[in-house]
């Protein structure tokens, strides 16, 4: 499978993947608790503002047990991994990359399951015991343990078209658990498309592949859509399907995923999801959710489970990526002077931050209105060419230097929002949204930038890496 900067090869596992990044990837050789620890780790790492992939390699379960398979979290949490898994070198210009590629398609192939190195161990009836899998309990106030990176795939019953998505599950028994579709999700809609037919609804929750595979099969599509040829758009090349062990050629699956769990979930059949960390960082409520009745786990001879942690870094930078991407179509297409744009995980998907180069009068607020009628976005914020987006001092020191309300402020009030969203109070089903337009125009007068001397910059440059083991260095950090 081909990417843009080199080749993706994406059947030869997450323990190969792993190994290959060598000591980029932190690996933790002691026994850490499904319960509670591994996302303290999560957490630990990122108070200290770091993301390397964590690849716990003795999981112990709830039994005190140590779980016969490994476990690997924060394979998305840092944007520069993310971007490398896609063979995009520069991670600042994923969004016209990704605006790029979502255009793309690559036909999926099929090999039959002989061929599938996910179907090398299959456990069926007593054998397959999902209490067996490493999955984690990750916060104060989750009821036990759950996939979170499990993808869901189902068929539209009408078109035989699928749709995947991650859904995360709790696993409540040997062959039981709970799937949160959101309402409005397609995959609920596939499932209520079978259970009006008085039909359970076939899924396969797929956990675990090369991350690119797992970024680009979460691409936003319409209704019904196949994500596989969308996926191969953005992996650059096809990826590999097989028939699934229970429903066949009906509801294929990647053959090079770690696990794949079959199930039906029946008219009817609901259970307690919640309470669970969301990508707002807060707690979402408890939640009725499908039961999905497990029918056969299978999976690779050493397989990894993939864990993400919800409400970080992990959950939050694959999808900001994509958002980025859809905004980046959306603005250019009414401001051909957009040079980027950058959805920053700390902003939470509702804060998305645009650059342009010297635009026209009009333009940027065209650029604002459009970002601001995507989904969550709340506050849209334009800079100009010399703010790096990905730097949060310089966008704060143009909002602060460039911006006047009464001039440079769009509201518009009544647009559709995430319910998630916790200022929303009881009831309410739309946003308030503001654009913030901190460019500067030409005629304002505004004046220079104080700039060092370069020569002299350079020179302390490379003072301070003469003096880099100073104590001082470390002494003093800005808070
Ligand atoms: C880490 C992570 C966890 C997610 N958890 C859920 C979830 O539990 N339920 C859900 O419906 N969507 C969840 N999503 C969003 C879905 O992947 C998907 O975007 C959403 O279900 C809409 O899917 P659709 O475009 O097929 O309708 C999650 C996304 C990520 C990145």
């Amino acid at each position: 499978m081909s990417a843009a900067n080199g080749v993706i090869d994406a059947s030869a596992g997450l323990a190969v993947w792993l190994e290959s990044l060598g000591g980029q990837v932190l690996r933790v050789e002691e026994p850490l608790a499904v319960e509670y620890e591994v996302t303290a780790l999560q957490h630990a790492l990122d108070r200290a503002g770091r993301y390397p992939p964590v690849w716990v390699r003795k999981p112990q379960l709830a039994d005190g047990g140590i779980a016969a398979f490994s476990l690997a979290t924060n394979l998305t949490a840092s944007r520069r991994l993310v971007c490398a898994a896609l063979g995009l070198g520069d991670s600042r210009r994923a969004a016209a990359w990704w605006a790029e590629r979502q255009q793309q398609r690559a036909a999926p192939v099929t090999v039959p399951a002989e061929q599938a190195p996910v179907r090398s161990m299959v456990l069926e009836g007593g054998e397959a015991d999902l209490r067996r899998l490493p999955a984690t309990v990750q916060h104060q106030g989750n009821p036990g343990p759950y996939l979170t990176a499990a993808h869901a795939t189902t068929v539209d019953p009408e078109s035989g078209i699928d749709n995947s998505a991650i859904q995360r599950c709790w696993i409540k028994e040997a062959r039981r658990m709970t799937w949160f579709p959101y309402p409005n999700s397609h995959n609920a809609r596939n499932m209520r498309a079978w259970h009006g037919r008085g039909e359970p609804c076939p899924v396969a929750l797929w956990v675990g592949h090369h991350p690119a595979v797992s970024v680009a099969a979460q691409v936003k599509l319409g209704h019904p859509e196949s994500h596989w040829p969308a996926a191969g758009g953005l992996l650059g090349g096809p990826l590999r399907l097989t028939p699934s062990l229970h429903f066949g050629d009906r509801l294929k699956v990647p053959a090079d995923a770690e696990f794949v769990i079959e199930g039906l979930a029946h008219p009817g059949a609901t259970g307690a999801d919640g309470p669970f960390a969301e990508y707002t960082g807060f707690l979402g409520p408890a939640v009725d959710a499908p039961i999905c009745e497990v029918l056969s786990i299978s999976h690779r001879p050493h397989a990894v489970l993939h864990d993400c942690g919800s409400g970080l870094a992990d959950n939050l930078v694959p999808d900001n990526i994509a958002m980025e991407g859809r905004l980046y179509s959306l603005a250019k297409a009414v401001s051909p002077r957009l040079l980027n744009v950058h959805v920053p995980a700390d902003g939470r998907r509702f804060l998305a931050l645009l650059q342009f180069d010297g635009a026209p009068p009009g333009e940027v607020r065209d650029a604002l209105a459009a970002a601001l009628a995507w989904r969550r976005v709340k506050t849209a914020v334009a800079v100009d060419a010399d703010i790096d987006l990905f730097d949060a001092r310089q966008v704060n020191w143009a909002l602060a230097t460039r911006f006047q309300w009464d001039r440079d402020l769009i509201r518009v009030d009544g647009l559709s929002t995430s319910l998630l969203d916790p200022s929303l109070e009881p009831g309410r089903k739309t946003a308030s949204k503001a654009g913030l337009d901190a460019t500067l125009r030409v005629g304002r007068g505004v004046p220079p930038v104080a700039h060092p001397d370069a020569a002299a910059l350079a020179r302390a440059e490379a003072l301070l890496s003469r003096l880099a083991d100073s104590a001082a260095m470390d002494a003093w950090p800005a808070c």
